[in-house]
């Protein structure tokens, strides 16, 4: 474990030793078993009692709760070292902007990212999408055609259709079969006969869960000259991030989803791109020389972080990848594997429950029961202490492509249990037979 910050001594020293490490080892340590009670005593979130009982967290794809050591860290800094990022040169904005930068190496060897430069930080994984609609997006011309898949989030469209009205770029639609997988043949389509710039694609859908097949559809953009964004939003909290191995040009992600605090997500850039993009926001940080007549941008990833950035959500988020980094991603998708197993053979008993997507879906599983509104479902059982989201979850076009309005959807943390599973099946069915008298 390497929050060293909660370790300071109780001595004036203690402040100077305020450090974030971004360590290479703390991946290569050898990683624990997932020991579910330890790790449940770590998140203050699932002691919570409502109705008498503790609450049961399955809205892990909104946003993943926190364990206690990721507050502590954001605490210690704010006490110890607080001060701005890149300006001061006194000791506090030192310790500040070192603690700030080793959290951004921290970033760079989570997503197996080349260079830190690559890796700006924003304000969630919206931000950063938009951020590339607003750079890269003023680089394309009228015509030229960015592929979205019907996958997407809202974040992930939204941009583009602004980016449309913007520049007159067209938008098109990569479709998806009924369980989520993208159909293939229409994108090397669009990809053949289309002036296609930018291809727009989740790594993991936040509705069905389903991956699509990253690296062929990557490499297929490449070679029809597209550069391809991975929102991996969802992905992230997962599976393991390579965007070397994947070849992925940029990738998003948001920290709260990833253990870390709200307020802070990150933009993965390959290098050559992001030092060929404009600037997004303009202001404090990101230039180099401000005169009466214009300015000179900053080197990234300054460029790209105008104003004061989300300093402590920051080191929040280095914490929160430390924190995780003492488990395996083979025992954390097995554990999840089995507890998603778990939730569709038991959510598969209950008379009405129409079960979307397929058995190898990963983090979720959204569902309709015959009769019974999604939203009525999950105020009911909220009010048991059952967290389960309801609605289009910001994905209208694929519920408009699925026929469905609004689905409910279960899903889940490295801190889940097949109990919570359990208790979440006892309650909907006793919710579904009252709201349907
Ligand atoms: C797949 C996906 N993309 C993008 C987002 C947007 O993330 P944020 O609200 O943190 O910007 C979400 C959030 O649910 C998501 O699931």
């Amino acid at each position: 474990m390497h929050n060293v910050c909660r370790t300071l001594p109780e001595s004036t020293e203690r402040s100077i030793q305020f450090v974030v490490e971004a360590d290479e080892s703390t991946y290569d340590d050898a990683p624990m078993a997932l020991d579910l009670s330890a790790i449940r005593r770590e998140f203050a979130t699932l002691h919570t009692n409502v109705s008498g009982a503790p609450v049961v967290y399955l809205d892990s794809a909104a946003t993943a709760l926190t364990p206690d050591s990721v507050w502590e860290d954001m605490r210690a800094f704010e006490k110890n070292a607080r001060s701005n990022v890149h300006r001061g040169m006194h000791v506090l904005a030192e310790r500040a902007t070192d603690a700030y930068e080793a959290a951004r190496d921290t970033v760079r060897t989570f997503v197996g990212a080349k260079h830190s430069q690559e890796i700006i930080f924003t304000k969630n994984t919206t931000e950063a999408i938009n951020l590339v609609a607003h750079t890269f997006g003023e680089t394309l011309e009228a015509g030229d055609t960015v592929l979205v898949s019907e996958l997407e989030h809202h974040s992930a469209i939204v941009p583009w259709q602004q980016l449309a009205e913007r520049k007159g770029i067209v938008v098109e639609w990569i479709g998806t079969d009924d369980n989520g997988n993208v159909r293939m043949d229409e994108y090397e389509q669009f990809l053949e006969t289309r002036r296609v710039r930018l291809v727009m694609i989740t790594a993991q859908s936040n509705v069905l869960g389903s991956r699509p097949p990253l690296k062929s559809m990557i490499q297929k953009a490449h070679t029809a000259g597209a550069v391809v964004l991975v929102d991996a939003a969802q992905f992230a909290a997962h599976h393991q991030v390579d965007v070397q191995a994947m070849d992925c040009d940029f990738l998003v992600f948001s920290g709260h989803k990833v253990y870390g605090p709200t307020g802070v997500g990150v933009l993965f850039g390959k290098r050559k791109l992001l030092e060929d993009m404009p600037p997004f926001l303009g202001g404090g940080s990101m230039i180099r020389t401000v005169t009466k007549e214009g300015f000179t941008p900053a080197d990234i990833p300054q460029k790209f972080e105008a104003g004061t950035p989300p300093i402590t959500q920051v080191i929040g988020l280095a914490s929160a990848i430390n924190w995780q980094a003492q488990f395996s991603w083979e025992e954390r998708e097995a554990h999840e594997r089995e507890l998603l197993a778990h939730a569709r053979k038991g959510l598969a008993t209950i008379e009405g429950l129409t079960l979307l997507g397929t058995a190898d879906a990963s983090g979720c599983v959204s569902f309709t029961v015959d009769g019974v509104h999604p939203h009525d479902l999950t105020d009911v059982i909220g009010k048991q202490g059952i967290c389960l989201r309801a609605g289009h979850h910001c994905a209208q076009p694929l519920h408009a492509r699925l026929g469905v309005p609004a689905t409910a959807r279960l899903s889940v943390g490295i801190y889940n249990t097949t109990e919570d599973i359990d208790r979440c099946r006892e309650r909907i069915t006793n919710a579904v037979n009252l709201l349907r008298k």
